[in-house]
């Protein structure tokens, strides 16, 4: 099996014994609500899926990651994992003391033990991290509308959200690992998702597939923006194809509680540690992975990974080409296996795509499956309140 990110894979999950200890202390602390993508941080911290983050990071990590892609330690990591409260708030804290991490409904989720409070320039982090400053970009805006000060410190979760709606998909590291090794995969592929699986993603899969044990589909279902189709749309689409098109004993389906931030080539790394944590070996990495509008080259998810040495990343990236559905070869292709024109391939955005979903009418079954298709036509109609940036 695969050793997590740094080598060991980090529970900061307090055990049911110490669990009633540290809720009647949690309630005797200064408490902090986190909103949603801070849950979903600290819930992936708590599982080891952030291995080997204990907690929020303090500055000198921070700094770290923010200009060199790596944690102080030297350890590669490319996304900030940070606690940002307003300036008010962090007045009335002391480093020092324990303070409570609750949910938007007041729900104790962990202690913290703080140990840094540090200011730090948004607008860098935004250049450095998302190569741009432009506050369009979802990810960015969403640093600029959080707290101007972060909190550092190690935690200690007493409850996870409960994931409602998703029961039977929630696996954490731990589990994860061991289905791999029930199964006696030795090799896995990654495929992370905040989409639906159209017939590009498939044929990716599949090819991956052919190469290594098992696929681990591990879609994000924590904040992503508002115009993605909503996680329990695309999670029916999901089991929809499982059934009829993919192997069954050589898939594991499990939601990913990541909050997306569009951060591009940055993130396709932390996407490739965090699946590495979960037990994967492989990782897919396609056209612009993780991107959103023009901010990053069709590759530089791909391109990125040229910085690290393989070893030192532990995980291997498995770079796929601009697929699509060729007339001529009767076929899913790429430019690496296809020699005709663009008037032979059908290429659609998914802005097309939602349209002719929102006028009820079924992409063309070289694109969609048409299973896949219904669901999102029915699934867009209903507008469900979501996790939306
Ligand atoms: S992402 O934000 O999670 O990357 P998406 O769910 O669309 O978005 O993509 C999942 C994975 O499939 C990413 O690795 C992405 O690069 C890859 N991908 C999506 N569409 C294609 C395509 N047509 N050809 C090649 N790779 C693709």
């Amino acid at each position: 099996m695969i050793k997590p990110h740094g080598g060991t894979l980090i529970d900061k999950i307090v055990s049911e014994k110490e669990r009633e200890s540290f809720k009647k202390k949690a309630f005797t602390l200064k408490n902090i609500k986190l909103n949603r993508r801070q849950v979903s941080d600290l819930e992936m911290i708590a599982t080891g899926a952030f291995s080997p983050l204990e907690g929020f990071m303090g500055e000198e990590d921070y700094r770290s990651v923010v200009h060199g892609m790596r944690l102080a330690s030297g350890l590669i990591w490319s996304i900030p994992i940070t606690l940002a409260v307003e300036k008010e708030e962090a007045r009335r804290l002391e480093i020092g003391e324990e303070i409570a991490l609750s949910d938007e409904f007041g729900k104790v989720l962990a202690i913290m033990r703080l140990e840094e409070i540090y200011p730090y320039d948004k607008e860098l982090e935004a250049e450095k991290v998302y190569w741009t400053r432009d506050s369009m970009h979802p990810g960015v805006r969403a640093v600029y509308r959080q707290g101007d000060i972060l909190l550092g410190g190690p935690i200690d979760a007493l409850d996870l959200p409960a994931h409602r709606g998703f029961s039977g998909y929630y696996l954490q590291p731990r589990q994860t690992r061991r289905i791999f090794a029930e199964r006696k995969w030795r090799t896995i592929v990654g495929f992370q998702t905040r989409n639906p699986v159209h017939r590009a993603h498939e044929y990716i899969q599949k090819c991956a597939l052919e190469i290594v044990d098992g696929l681990f589909l591990h879609p994000i279902v924590g904040e992503t923006k508002s115009d993605d189709v909503p996680a329990h749309v695309r999670m029916k689409c999901y089991e929809v194809l499982l059934e009829n098109y993919y192997p069954k004993e050589r898939v594991v389906l499990a939601i990913n509680p990541a909050a997306m931030r569009y951060a591009g080539p940055r993130e396709a790394i932390f996407h490739a540690i965090v699946r590495k944590n979960y037990g994967c070996t492989h990782f897919i990495v396609g056209r612009d992975h993780a991107g959103v509008g023009n901010y990053y080259g069709t590759y530089d998810a791909q391109r990125i990974f040229d910085e690290f040495e393989p070893e030192e990343l532990g995980i291997v990236p498995l770079f796929f080409e601009h697929t699509f559905y060729c007339k001529r070869c009767g076929s899913i292709a790429s430019a690496k296996t296809c020699p005709h024109s663009a008037g032979d391939r059908i290429m659609l955005s998914g802005t097309k795509v939602r349209e002719m979903l929102q006028e009820e009418e079924i992409p063309p079954l070289e694109f969609t499956r048409p299973e896949v298709a219904r669901i999102l036509i029915e699934g867009l109609k209903k507008k469900v309140p979501e996790y939306s940036i």
